[in-house]
């Protein structure tokens, strides 16, 4: 590695002289948390002075996972991309991908580092990282998440640094940095407790690689979740419930089990649910968002230590966290996503997974992320890693959506994220539902009178008796009557009166 003692200070606009129309641009960020922020808004001018002067400018934008408001918003809102991976959540880029505007690869986060070590995503032309400082060496002490940064300083041809100095330079006390090598040199990721450190506190890139640095003094821009509802309420009650109950079964050690959880409100609904039950002992999680209910469990010793790869934290709760690291860098392990999502971990540590899904159908199958099957929400994130590699994985999601014009116990789900062979157990506000040893006939049985709403459990119930027997039963012409209703009407059952659905 060659060594540059220092490094130019540049401006914004200096560094994004640089992106070329057509460039792959590989950002910090997992969420808006540690995401690159005033080049991205460079870019995004520099795409609106070239489109008012009719000459193309786009460019391909890789990060850890979505980056709305700092990134994907932005650059969508001047049609500046062309190309995204591996995970958004932006409503201007979503609607671009929706309309083919936008290429979009959707990916488990992660396999994120092994694509872009193949090359699959193209050569990555630039890495535009946030840290809080660049050692003359190389060393990068990266922000409030590691993402696939580490990767991007790894794969990518050239390099700029965005120094955030709003953050804390304490943040490398909860880093724990490696990029895996390629099989064969792999070797067995020796975590056996969620807090467990096996590499740096910083990630490397080549000296000679660095265009300049940015300097910035902005705060992550983390938006607000809306308190839970009484729906999510209803679900975190299911839930908490379940896991006494598998306490008291012997299947739950009585210290507990590490957790993962998905983000949004239903997820802080489930957090502090537990968190409230005397019953549940202090614990610990392994997972890839650390938000803000997570933030006050720790505060209250609810919640003793978390292995994640990034601090999704509004600015106030991410400033109480710097103002106090030494109690909570001890707490704390931030990784990049190929470690805070590794199979093999997961399914090592025994995780109990908890992710939301838009729909499942009535043997278990989840679709989390694609609307009618073609309109992509989100993207699968890292609920599919967890998933299917944990102790006990469960999927949650409110029994009706828009006012009961959707159901989100269908027949058949028209895409599916995690498969019934990896989802065990599946609740919302009416009931849980314990897929376990259950055969389809038994589960079908099980959701539809347990999980599904009454309004739409004898519709379901009849698709079942209409169905041609086989080990699963489907009746293929019907399969998606209630998409192509919800599509055609904007209701999956048209006749359903709305008002008594609402009070049911
Ligand atoms: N069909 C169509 N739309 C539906 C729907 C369905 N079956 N179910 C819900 N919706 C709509 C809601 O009405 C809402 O629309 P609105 O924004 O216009 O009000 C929207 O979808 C989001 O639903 P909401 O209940 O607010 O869910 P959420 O914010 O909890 O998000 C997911 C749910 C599934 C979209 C989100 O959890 C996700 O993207 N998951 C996949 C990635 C993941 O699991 N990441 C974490 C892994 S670690």
């Amino acid at each position: 590695m060659s060594i540059v003692k220092q490094y130019p200070k540049i401006s914004p606009e200096e560094a994004v002289s640089h992106i070329f129309h057509g460039a792959t641009v590989a950002f910090s960020g997992f969420t808006n948390a540690g995401a690159a922020k005033l080049i991205p808004k460079a870019i995004a001018e520099q795409a609106h002075r070239l489109h008012e002067k009719s000459k193309p400018y786009k460019i391909r934008v890789l990060t850890g996972a979505s980056s709305g408001a700092s990134i994907d918003e932005p650059l969508a809102m001047e049609s500046a991309i062309s190309y995204r991976s591996p995970y958004q959540s932006g409503p201007k880029l979503r609607s671009q991908i929706n309309s083919q505007e936008v290429e979009y690869v959707d990916m488990h986060l992660s396999h994120m580092s092994q694509t872009v070590m193949g090359g699959f995503q193209g050569k990555i032309d630039f890495a535009v990282i946030e840290a809080t400082e660049i050692s003359p060496d190389g060393r990068v002490y990266l922000t409030s998440s590691i993402g696939a940064s580490p990767a991007y300083l790894k794969y990518a041809d050239r390099v700029i640094i965005e120094v955030n100095h709003h953050h804390s330079k304490r943040l490398r006390e909860m880093a724990d940095i490696l990029v895996m090598p390629p099989p064969p040199h792999r070797f067995p990721v020796p975590f056996h407790h969620p807090l467990t450190k096996i590499g740096c506190p910083y990630a490397v890139v080549d000296p000679a690689k660095v265009i300049g640095i940015v300097e910035n003094d902005a705060p992550d821009q983390v938006p607000k979740f809306t308190p839970g509802d009484e729906r999510s309420e209803k679900i975190a009650e299911h839930v908490v419930r379940f896991l006494l109950d598998e306490m008291l079964a012997g299947r739950i050690p009585k210290e507990f089990l590490p957790l993962q959880a998905g983000v949004g409100n239903v997820a802080n609904s489930v957090m502090a649910a537990l968190a409230r039950n005397p019953y549940i002992p202090p614990f610990q999680m392994f997972t890839e968002v650390f938000q803000n209910s997570l933030l006050t469990l720790m505060e209250e010793g609810r919640l003793t230590g978390a292995s994640t790869t990034s601090l999704t934290l509004t600015p106030d709760m991410l400033d109480r966290m710097y103002n106090n690291m030494d109690f909570f860098a001890p707490k704390i392990v931030l990784r990049p996503q190929e470690l805070s999502n590794h199979p093999g971990v997961i399914r090592r540590l025994g995780v109990i997974s908890i992710n939301t899904a838009l729909e499942f159908d009535i043997y278990g199958n989840v679709n989390s992320s694609h609307v009618f099957g073609t309109d992509i929400m989100n993207g699968i994130g890292g609920s599919g890693e967890f998933t299917r590699n944990a102790y006990i994985s469960i999927f949650m999601a409110p029994s009706i959506a828009k006012g009961g014009k959707i159901s989100a116990v269908v027949p058949m789900c028209p895409h599916i994220d995690n498969n019934e062979h990896s989802v065990q157990i599946v609740v919302t506000d009416q009931g849980l539902a314990d897929l376990r040893g259950l055969g389809p006939k038994q589960r079908a049985e099980k959701i539809i009178e347990t999980c599904a709403h009454p309004a739409y459990r004898e519709y379901l119930w009849k698709y079942l008796e209409s169905s041609r027997t086989g080990h699963i039963r489907h009746n293929l012409e019907k399969s998606f009557e209630l998409h192509v209703n919800l599509m055609e009407n904007g209701m999956m059952l048209p006749d359903l009166d709305l008002e008594k659905v609402a009070a049911a």
